[in-house]
């Protein structure tokens, strides 16, 4: 039961719609028998920094937010920590009364704690393919991580040069046509563009080159097994579905906003693979 001392917390972006978040945290919530709520906070661009604002004065304890907001909020920022400095996006903020907002980015942290149990000590070459907000978070992780080699390619090459430019020197640009030659001598493959979610095409790659230990992980999760989790399984790599990236980045969220360090269960992947 909500009473009027509950907490509360929400994810802010446009569109909002397909965000799980309302579901993951409001399971946890519920799990906990935690007097608190999680709502969905449709929020146009246009709109993102007058509502932002004004969130310390309507007593809410803290948000998520989607792209382009990620970006868009971080000049009004008290502080914010490392990893979100190191990507210059902000996904989670936590909001005082007295009017400070403090920005994390949990997607880095949630990106690494999916694959660890998974890459072991094989932390020698990784392919990333994308260059937007996604890719930038993974990369962050990856050289956090002690990735010796982090190789990278996108369709347009300029978006990949200054991604690369941004982690200065630590990533290895190649053109996106090179991609199936990349994967040779990999531990690990990432995809993080848009390609094999619902609605868009597959990613174009032949996975011939990469060996068979190399794990592979995607960041999209709808479908839960793309056609490249698929195509990696099939030839017997072992391989990450990216909604744990998902489960795994609420987590410090969650426990900022409401105090407790949540648990993720067999369960709570059902209810959010039942919705996707
Ligand atoms: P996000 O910030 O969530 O990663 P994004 O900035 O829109 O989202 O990035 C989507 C990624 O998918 C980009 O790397 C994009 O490549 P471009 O930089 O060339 O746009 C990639 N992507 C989307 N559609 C693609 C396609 N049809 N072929 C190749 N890459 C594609």
């Amino acid at each position: 039961m909500i009473s009027g001392k509950a907490k509360v917390a929400g994810v802010v972006g446009w569109p909002v719609s397909h965000s799980l978040s309302p579901r993951l945290h409001n399971y946890w919530l519920s799990h906990y028998s935690i007097d608190g709520l999680y709502i969905p906070l449709p929020v146009k661009p246009e709109d993102c920094i007058e509502v932002i604002k004004i969130l310390p004065k309507m007593g809410i304890r803290g948000v998520n937010l989607t792209l382009p907001h990620k970006e868009l909020v971080m000049p009004l920022l008290t502080d914010m920590d490392d990893d979100a400095r190191a990507i210059g996006a902000v996904n989670t903020l936590m909001i005082s009364y007295d009017g400070t907002i403090q920005g994390m980015n949990t997607d880095a942290y949630g990106f690494i704690k999916n694959i660890r149990p998974h890459i072991g000590t094989r932390k020698n070459k990784a392919v990333v393919l994308g260059a937007g907000g996604a890719a930038r978070a993974v990369c962050h992780a990856l050289i956090k991580e002690g990735f010796t080699e982090i190789m990278l390619a996108n369709r347009t090459q300029e978006k990949a040069d200054a991604l690369a430019a941004h982690f200065a020197g630590r990533i290895q640009v190649r053109a996106w046509d090179l991609r199936n030659n990349m994967l040779e001598g990999a531990d690990l493959l990432v995809n993080a563009t848009s390609l094999g979610m619902e609605g868009h095409e597959p990613l174009p790659i032949s996975l011939d080159a990469l060996p068979k230990t190399a794990v592979v992980t995607d960041i999209v999760y709808i479908p839960l097994v793309t056609p490249l989790i698929k195509a990696a399984k099939d030839r017997g790599n072992p391989v990450v579905d990216g909604l744990g990236m998902l489960i795994h980045q609420a987590v410090p969220a969650f426990k900022a906003w409401f105090g407790v360090n949540p648990e993720i269960t067999p369960e709570l992947r059902n209810i959010l693979l039942k919705a996707t």
